[in-house]
């Protein structure tokens, strides 16, 4: 597609497409003073430690996702590391794990001795590549992590008919995929168990808690007797008797956290999240409009697209969190997408960067860290398979800074101000003569 010369870019001395950035676009979490009275129950009855309120956010929160079973937590991490151990994760296994996400999606793996095997993502969706999983299974594989990243559903179909094969457990990351549909199905409700991060930047804030969720009622009673004490009917001079744990086995534990963990949700935080739960879907409706209008604008340019599901195949963004571009530098005659985003700052766009989180396969932790104090790394310290991997054995997470960008997550329908946005990403798009005539710089992060 022919694009038409622009004026000059700000970056070369243009006028600049926004003058200011309009704070109420953006602001985040929305807190009203439903929030702040339910948040203020909990304070009055002196119920932070309680467990009350967290378990009727849990059954609205089960309820809402289409799951039997929820539990709280204090943050997302601790959520995927009961759900790791809940799959029977232990010393020497290994897990599969996309390499570029948040680290949370992996290190807890290896807090419980085991390795993570690192599979690259697919460039169009920046999920976990589905084809290729089925060559990193091995005798010790236990588990397959999927992180519906930046609220793109996963290819659950090839992943679970992938892990169904094996006899491999599936835990998805939720995280980012709050309201995400996979084919008409809600992201969360699709694998063996899920866990996500409910802290105050995600698209579900509950301040700083986690949630996991599972049809699977030994799931979820191991991940109550991993970490959650209280409700594993033990003698308790400070809570009254409660008891979740059917099973025989993990009922022998009862009265102290098999994990030596103590995972229960802040009610503060309970109380805050039970508000937002009720708003979600008005308010990511609302998201979702606004950023659909912002990427539609957008359409049909050369070198960006937008991170969304194609219309028409059930698959949607949920909440949107962390919204991105992907970037084609080859229909930009080989601009940078450093240089790209530069431009776009330059227009007024304080949010736009190349990239989104770092590989982690390349990260020291996954080569030398030795959590269990052995003299040996700990991906290699129970006796697994080397599966450590260097640089240039996943080639596109090493090339996310090339092949995606941030862009604004608009939590307000204002399509003046989002049209604003637009046309600074667009200004940088035809604008990209003038940024490869001047030669590359490399652009401050
Ligand atoms: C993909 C992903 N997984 C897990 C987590 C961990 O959640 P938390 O920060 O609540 O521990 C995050 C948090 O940002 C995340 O982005």
């Amino acid at each position: 597609m022919r694009v038409r010369e622009p004026d000059r870019l700000a970056l070369f001395g243009g006028p600049r497409t926004l003058r200011r950035e309009p704070a109420e676009l953006f602001r985040w979490p929305i807190v009203t003073r439903k929030d702040e009275q339910a948040v203020l129950g909990v304070l009055r009855r002196g119920a932070m430690s309680g467990t009350d309120v967290t378990k009727s956010f849990e059954a609205e929160f089960a309820a809402w996702l289409g799951r039997r079973h929820a539990l709280g937590y204090p943050n997302g991490t601790e959520a995927i590391r009961a759900a790791l151990w809940a799959c029977g994760v232990g010393a020497g296994d290994e897990v599969i794990c996309p390499s570029m996400t948040y680290w949370a999606a992996a290190a807890p793996a290896l807090s419980l001795g085991a390795a993570v095997h690192f599979a690259d993502i697919d460039p169009d969706t920046l999920c976990i590549d589905p084809r290729d999983i089925e060559h990193r299974i091995g005798p010790r594989t236990r588990a397959i992590i999927v992180v519906h990243y930046a609220g793109y559903p996963c290819e659950m179909d090839a992943i679970l008919g992938v892990a169904r094969r094996h006899g491999v457990r599936v835990i998805e990351d939720l995280s980012h995929a709050h309201g995400s549909r996979y084919r008409g199905r809600k992201c969360g409700s699709l694998g063996d168990i899920a866990a996500a991060s409910l802290m105050s930047g995600k698209s579900l804030p509950a301040g700083e808690a986690g949630m996991m969720a599972t049809d699977d009622r030994l799931l979820f009673e191991r991940c109550v007797a991993y970490g959650h004490y209280e409700r594993t009917g033990g003698p308790s001079r400070f809570n009254p008797p409660d008891n979740q744990i059917t099973d025989p086995e993990l009922a022998r534990y009862a009265g102290i956290p098999i994990g030596g963990y103590k995972h229960r949700m802040n009610q503060t935080c309970a109380a805050m999240g039970r508000v937002q739960l009720e708003g979600f879907e008005r308010r990511a409706a609302e998201i979702r409009r606004a950023m659909n209008r912002f990427w539609d604008r957008l359409e049909g340019l050369p070198g960006i697209r937008a991170h969304r599901p194609a219309p028409g195949t059930g698959s949607s963004m949920g909440g949107w969190y962390y919204p991105h571009g992907l970037y084609r530098a080859e229909e930009l005659g080989g601009l940078s997408c450093a240089r790209f985003c530069e431009a776009v700052r330059a227009e007024g766009v304080s949010g736009c960067f190349p990239g989104a989180n770092e590989a982690l396969h390349l990260h020291p932790l996954f080569h030398t860290g030795d959590l269990f104090r052995q003299g040996k790394a700990t991906m290699i310290a129970f006796g697994q398979r080397d599966v450590r991997q260097g640089p240039g054995s996943l080639p596109v997470c090493e090339a996310v800074e090339e092949i995606c960008f941030s862009v604004p997550w608009f939590k307000r329908y204002h399509p003046r101000g989002i049209e604003r946005y637009a046309d600074a990403f667009r200004k940088a798009v035809e604008g990209h003569r003038q940024l490869l005539d001047r030669g590359e710089a490399e652009a401050p992060r």
